[in-house]
């Protein structure tokens, strides 16, 4: 028996007649003894969720974030990797088998052990990863899960797109109340004694505002707030041509680099502040228990004492703000980009195919624009009393979430994606979803409504919209 259970039993035992002292004191007084703290294990949970050339920056962040934890001595088993793994031997990648996370940067990608690949890659996997759901994962991948006990510590960076209430995963969504329901689940068997996540994705904070409780020993770090996006950086760089980073992980992981010297006393506020300083184009946010934040950071993602070779050169700071884009546009400033570097070494054919390319995502856009506005004018045709409160189609208004609105905000956009084309196939639709979100929060029951709206609005499109940004 450990010594934290014999005086939590010695506690019990003699509680009855006893000073009673709170049992959280006890804990605060050991917690001052470091080593006395640390006989749990650290768990790090990395994943990317997207896929395609135009998300190059989203898996170069993850393996960015691999390397650290791996050089700061986290244990191989206890790491968790998701991602497609389709970008390394992407045939535009111009350095095949490697990954960089800013120009001129070291290859990020050797070394890197992925447990989940390609189609594993999704919200069910990743929610039974986070529950240790070892059955739920059985012949899936590596099968790992966290393991976590009573006393272990649990870093989880997801890095994707997202909007409100919703992160996204290539073929499907991953929703704020199930993402919270995970993680009560997890509170409430023992699965962790802290827990800490870095979240880069355009409205990350609409995964937790209002929803995550502040006791539950979880502090969640946003990239964005609930109502705003999130950005690429290192973009249009020669010869990638899309964003080899996202602004938010970029700026947290190279000022870690950058530092190494100071890190294992930093806390997480300490760290907070620096990158929340340092990103300027969106708010970086936290929620959830603030406590964590006097934790030392070193206790999640582990420290190492001498210099690795990711530092970085002290320019980039700046690079990284000018060269950064709102993670909406960088799809189409890829094949911008690729088009004329196409039509300068005269790849005529090429540069035809990608310029039809972007004409038929531009037409496609207008399609599923015409089908969202189509449901939209029937549902406040015959509610005329919600339309002030959820605001118009391209102007919503900004209502909180509540966890009580996710089933009726998820069976609307699975009708859509049933009966319409799939929403998370086609990243262009993540800022038409906040209108949903707002039926539902005015009317817990409108999509039964809006069912029979998307049934009419869908009855004659064409048939495969797909990889529509
Ligand atoms: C996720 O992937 C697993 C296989 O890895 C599959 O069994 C499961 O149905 C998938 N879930 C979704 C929502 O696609
Ligand atoms: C574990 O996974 C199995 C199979 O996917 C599922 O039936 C079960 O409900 C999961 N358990 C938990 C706690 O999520
Ligand atoms: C953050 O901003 C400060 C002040 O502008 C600057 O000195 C520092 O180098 C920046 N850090 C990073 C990681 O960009
Ligand atoms: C929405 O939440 C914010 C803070 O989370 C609060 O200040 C505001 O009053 C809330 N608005 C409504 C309409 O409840």
């Amino acid at each position: 028996m450990d010594i934290l259970n014999v005086v939590l039993l010695a506690l019990f035992a003699c509680g009855s007649f006893a000073i009673r002292v709170p049992k959280h004191e006890y804990i605060k007084s050991m917690e001052k003894d470091e080593n006395f703290l640390f006989k749990g294990k650290r768990w790090v949970v990395l994943v990317s969720g997207s896929s395609g050339w135009s998300n190059y920056r989203h898996q170069a962040d993850i393996c960015h974030a691999y390397q650290i934890v791996k050089a700061n001595g986290i244990p191989e088993e206890n790491i968790i990797t998701m991602m497609v793994d389709d970008i390394a031997y992407n045939q535009n990648n111009p350095t095949p088998g490697k990954i960089v996370n800013r120009p001129g940067g070291p290859d990020v990608y050797e070394g890197v052990v992925i447990d989940y690949k390609g189609i594993d890659v999704n919200s069910t996997n990743f929610l039974n990863i986070l529950k240790g759901n070892k059955t739920g994962m059985r012949n899936i991948g590596s099968g790992k899960v966290i393991e976590g006990g009573p006393h272990d510590r649990v870093f989880i960076n997801f890095v994707d797109h997202g909007t409100t209430g919703l992160l996204a995963f290539p073929d499907d969504y991953l929703y704020a109340d199930q993402l919270n329901n995970a993680l009560k689940y997890m509170f409430g068997s023992s699965s962790y004694r802290k827990m800490l996540l870095y979240i880069e994705a355009c409205h990350a904070g609409s995964m937790f505002d209002g929803i995550l409780q502040d006791n539950t020993d979880i502090l969640a770090v946003t990239a964005s707030g609930p109502r705003e996006n999130s950005y690429g950086c290192y973009c249009r760089y020669e010869p990638y041509g899309t964003c080899l980073g996202d602004l938010f992980s970029v700026t947290w992981m190279e000022d870690l680099d950058a530092t190494v010297s100071n890190c294992e006393k930093r806390t997480v506020f300490n760290d907070f502040k620096e990158v929340r300083t340092n990103v300027t184009r969106s708010n970086v946010m936290i929620y959830g228990d603030f406590n964590i934040g006097h934790e030392k950071l070193s206790a999640f993602i582990g420290y190492q004492k001498s210099n690795n070779e990711l530092i970085t050169n002290s320019k980039s700071g700046e690079l990284i703000k000018k060269t950064s884009i709102s993670s909406r546009n960088i799809h189409e400033n890829t094949l911008q980009y690729q088009i004329s570097d196409k039509k300068q070494s005269k790849d005529m054919a090429k540069m035809h195919e990608l310029s039809l390319e972007l004409r038929h995502n531009n037409k496609m856009r207008l399609i599923i624009d015409t089908v969202f506005r189509k449901i939209y004018s029937m549902v406040v045709k015959s509610r005329p009393d919600i339309k002030e409160k959820i605001g118009d189609l391209d102007d919503p208004e900004h209502l909180n979430l509540t966890l009580d609105i996710f089933p009726c905000y998820r069976s609307i956009l699975n009708k859509i994606s049933q009966t319409c084309f799939s929403l998370p196939r086609n990243p262009y639709v993540l800022d038409r979803l906040t209108i949903f979100a707002n039926l539902c929060v005015v009317d817990k029951q409108i999509h039964q409504m809006v069912s029979n709206a998307v049934d009419v609005a869908c009855s004659d499109i064409p048939k495969s919209i797909n990889n529509v940004f």
